[in-house]
């Protein structure tokens, strides 16, 4: 089937968001093959009154950085894309912009299509989306828009929001990005929990005693305190980040892959998770954190968080999942660890040597790793802990594994919505952090502060533990390009 002419609309192109990563990404497609040139053209939009050499330079000048492709793919990637300034609340501008998006559409056969990408503020989003639907609709062909959070603060607010671009778009139009739904190994979940036997039979609450999903930074908020300072850590990375992990690792198994069925089975856990208490959860600051002077001198917002989560269905019931993130702290890592209970009647004193996990590794070096009970190798019967170890990097040496950014942009031109965030998701996760947020914001729980390049509050270690997590002492993992 002949593809049609697909164009590119990239709001707030003038931006960081747009500049860092959906030009970037964009690039990549077309470097490998994605965005044929005599099919696709991007279009730059923004208030910015840039000539089009400036706005190249802007973009071009961070796509050569990355140094991942011939400089000279560069200046050709370049030619698809020309800059339009404009107003975002200026019908005469998006007129403008409809004109020459259908210039170029002109002559086509098939049906053309739009992609508009809002990297904008979120409080804009309303008046965009209104401006495209009242301006630059396609008539023969499709028209979708892709946005990313912060969506709403909220339960009350992300609704609004939801209720406003939904009075414009429809659920098939709308793709709502969740960058984490795009990484490797997340993409992977699916696969290991349902195509293996392995695991099929043991993935529930006979056989699991905890499940932790961590995100840790070791860096600050790096100029972005003004954004941070009003959402948060649980805002900003466990209400959307961790939350979508956690419905990969706990939903059924889905009747398809149809992107429906997958997120029928998501919303269902999010369902079943029961109002998170006070005492299974532990907030922290990081010292310094105010010094930013974007940041106010009495803030309260967390930068560390550790939250106990209760799924109350059959397969889950009684198991806790902790949900952690940081930001300042001792590493950058992200990983699901799904921790195994003792074996019973253990005649080689294996609680010494520690429980069996299964350790899902997103980043960095993506890895998955079964840490197990093994004979020490050698005259003596005694047991140690070993791994099964599957790093990306040594078992896939020729492969690049594609940006979150990439695969998901491809998948909004696919038509694929199964990555992408519907809107019962949305809603269901603001009902179970909205109290919370609220009962931390009127001061009822307590802020601890954390040393820089610390693991956060010790209280959070203790949490896990309460909690039935048991650390193994003596064992570490090491990734093989390390060794
Ligand atoms: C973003 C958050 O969504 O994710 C940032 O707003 C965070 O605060 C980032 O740094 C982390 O993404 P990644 O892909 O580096 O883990």
């Amino acid at each position: 089937v002949a593809e049609s002419c697909l164009s590119i609309i990239i709001l707030g192109a003038s931006g960081d968001l747009a500049k860092k990563k959906t030009f970037p990404a964009l690039f990549h497609l077309y470097c490998q093959g994605f965005l044929p040139s005599h099919q696709v053209k991007l279009f730059g939009y923004a208030r910015s009154k840039l000539i089009e050499e400036d706005f190249h330079r802007r973009i071009g000048g961070h796509l050569a950085d990355s140094g991942k492709y011939p400089a000279d793919l560069v200046t050709k990637f370049l030619e698809l894309s020309t800059y339009i300034s404009g107003a975002y609340d200026d019908d005469d501008s998006f007129r403008k912009l409809d004109k020459i998006i259908s210039d170029y559409e002109a002559g086509k056969d098939e049906p053309p299509r739009r992609l508009f990408y809002l990297a904008l503020p979120p409080s804009v989003y309303p008046l965009v989306a209104g401006m495209i639907h009242k301006n630059c609709m396609n008539k023969r062909g499709w028209t979708r828009i892709v946005i990313e959070k912060p969506f709403g603060k909220d339960l009350k607010s992300s609704e609004e929001l939801s209720d406003q671009l939904g009075s414009l778009f429809s659920e098939e139009q709308l793709y709502r990005i969740d960058h984490y739904l795009g990484k490797e190994i997340v993409q992977n979940l699916l696969v290991m929990r349902f195509a293996n036997r392995f695991f099929v039979p043991l993935w529930n609450r006979d056989n699991i005693a905890n499940v932790q999903i961590v995100f840790r930074e070791n860096f600050g908020t790096d100029g972005r305190g003004g954004y941070f300072d009003e959402y948060g850590i649980i805002r900003d990375i466990i209400q959307n980040h961790l939350m979508q992990v956690l419905c990969l690792v706990a939903m059924e198994k889905p009747l398809s892959l149809s992107p429906e069925h997958v997120r029928d089975e998501k919303v269902k856990v999010l369902q079943a998770i029961q109002p998170i208490q006070d005492s299974e959860v532990v907030i922290g600051q990081y010292e310094g954190y105010r010094d930013d002077p974007t940041v106010s001198d009495e803030s309260l917002t967390p930068t560390f968080a550790s939250v106990v989560l209760r799924i109350h269905n059959e397969r889950w019931d009684g198991v806790p999942f902790i949900l952690k993130a940081g930001k300042a702290l001792d590493t950058r890592k992200a990983e699901i660890r799904v921790q195994f209970k003792d074996v019973p009647g253990d005649i080689f004193k294996c609680k010494k040597q520690g429980r069996n996990e299964f350790v899902m590794r997103l980043q960095p070096s993506e890895a998955m790793y079964m840490k197990l009970t093994v004979k020490q190798p050698g005259l003596e019967m005694s047991a140690t802990q070993s791994e099964l170890d599957l790093s990306y990097r040594q078992r896939y040496q020729d492969v690049v594994i594609p940006e979150a950014y990439e695969r998901l942009i491809l998948d909004t031109i696919r038509g694929d919505q199964q990555h992408f965030v519907r809107r019962d998701e949305l809603q269901l996760s603001w009902e179970v952090f909205t109290p919370l947020l609220e009962r931390i914001e009127a001061g009822k729980i307590p802020v601890i502060p954390y040393k820089q390049g610390s693991r956060g509050p010790p209280e959070a270690d203790k949490l896990a533990v309460e909690q039935g997590y048991v650390r193994t002492h003596g064992y570490i993992w090491i990734p093989p390009s390390l060794k």
